[in-house]
């Protein structure tokens, strides 16, 4: 089965196309166009700005996805898109083009739910999937989730942020630190040249014996520290950004493994934009491997958003035979228990 996937859910322009069966199977081509640049000067993503965007970039995109790959319509099977969540505007671009070249080329079209794109792409190493079932940290920009997984649409959500989710945590603080958007890979690089250990921040809902995250106090600490501190110079800042990302791993990676201790579950997923932070990865194997956990950790190009994952997330259902074609038509609601009933 070829399927080419389209993935337009944020700031993020994706198109790829994913060969394979429900043994496995390769990505043949793929492009992800970021349109950083363009909110830039804005301090985080206008929807306007990423609608016209992404349509100015599907096109030329699909034309060299369809090149590179050296395939003819005929030869893909189902076009994938991203149908939720995300900005309306953009997903509407998405969608509708999805079902434009559907319609032109005679190709069955399939909304896909962008959060189980995430949590199924460490599919597409060459390992595949774990075993069912196993716990999924989803940590992204709008959703920090503690999933239990006991097979393709079987998902349980055990833990859940109250508030802000760790992504955002990560973008709202660099943002208070004068850093640029997205604030997670820029917190990340100045966390190198620093020393966590120089602010004292909160680690929210740690101790309490549950699995939900809380983000906002953490946010406003930061807040508080800036403030104290008047202006921040380069050193301090990259203390300050230390400390926030070990703050951050910290409490995800001891809410994952409290998971996996309470649903007594062996294998750990972390997937999503969070989970290409290389502390956060390093802490989870660690930890993960005193506790006997075993670590699955999608390649961090699959974390941040891509259309592998959404044509792979469509492929494992088409390979369950499940997938209702009609979706477009049945109203799915958007949550990850139903997207795909
Ligand atoms: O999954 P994603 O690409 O888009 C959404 O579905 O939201 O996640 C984007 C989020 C942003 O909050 C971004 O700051 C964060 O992932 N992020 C990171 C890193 N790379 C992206 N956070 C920490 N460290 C990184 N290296
Ligand atoms: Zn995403």
């Amino acid at each position: 089965m070829r399927i080419l996937g389209i993935e337009t859910s944020c700031d993020e322009t994706a198109v790829a196309i994913y060969e394979g069966d429900r043994d496995g199977g390769r990505v043949l081509a793929e492009q992800v166009a970021s349109q950083i640049e363009s909110h830039a000067r804005f301090g985080g993503v206008v929807p306007e700005v990423a609608s016209r965007e992404h349509l100015k970039a599907l096109p030329a995109m699909v034309e060299t996805v369809m090149n590179t790959a050296a395939l003819d319509w005929r030869e893909i099977d189902h076009i994938a898109v991203t149908a939720g969540p995300g900005l309306m505007g953009a997903l509407l671009v998405g969608v509708s083009y999805a079902r434009a070249l559907g319609a032109v080329n005679g190709i069955p079209v399939i909304p896909v739910h962008h959060m189980e794109g995430h949590m199924l792409a460490p599919g597409l190493s060459d390992e595949g999937l774990p075993d069912f079932p196993f716990i999924t940290l989803l940590v992204s920009g709008g959703h920090t989730l503690l999933v239990r997984v006991d097979a393709i649409g079987r998902y349980k959500i055990i833990g859940q942020t109250i508030d802000d989710a760790a992504g955002e945590c990560f973008d709202k603080s660099a943002r208070l630190l004068g850093l640029p958007y997205p604030g997670g890979p820029e917190i990340a690089r100045l966390a190198e040249q620093g020393d966590s250990s120089r602010f004292a921040l909160p680690r929210p809902l740690l101790n309490q014996n549950n699995l939900n995250f809380s983000f906002s106090g953490l946010k406003t600490a930061v807040m508080h520290a800036v403030k104290k501190h008047g202006g921040m110079d380069n050193q301090t800042i990259a203390h300050m950004a230390s400390a926030i990302e070990a703050a951050i791993c910290d409490v995800l990676v001891k809410k994952s493994l409290r998971a996996c201790e309470q649903e007594r579950v062996k294998r750990l997923v972390i997937a999503g934009g969070v989970a290409a932070n290389s502390t956060l990865r390093s802490l989870l194997r660690r930890e993960t491997s005193i506790d006997g956990v075993q670590a699955y950790l999608p390649h961090q190009k699959y974390c941040t958003d891509n259309a592998a994952m959404i044509a792979y997330a469509s492929l494992l259902w088409l390979s369950k035979g499940e997938c209702n074609m009609k979706a477009f038509d049945a109203k799915p609601k958007w949550s990850l228990q139903t997207c795909h009933s």
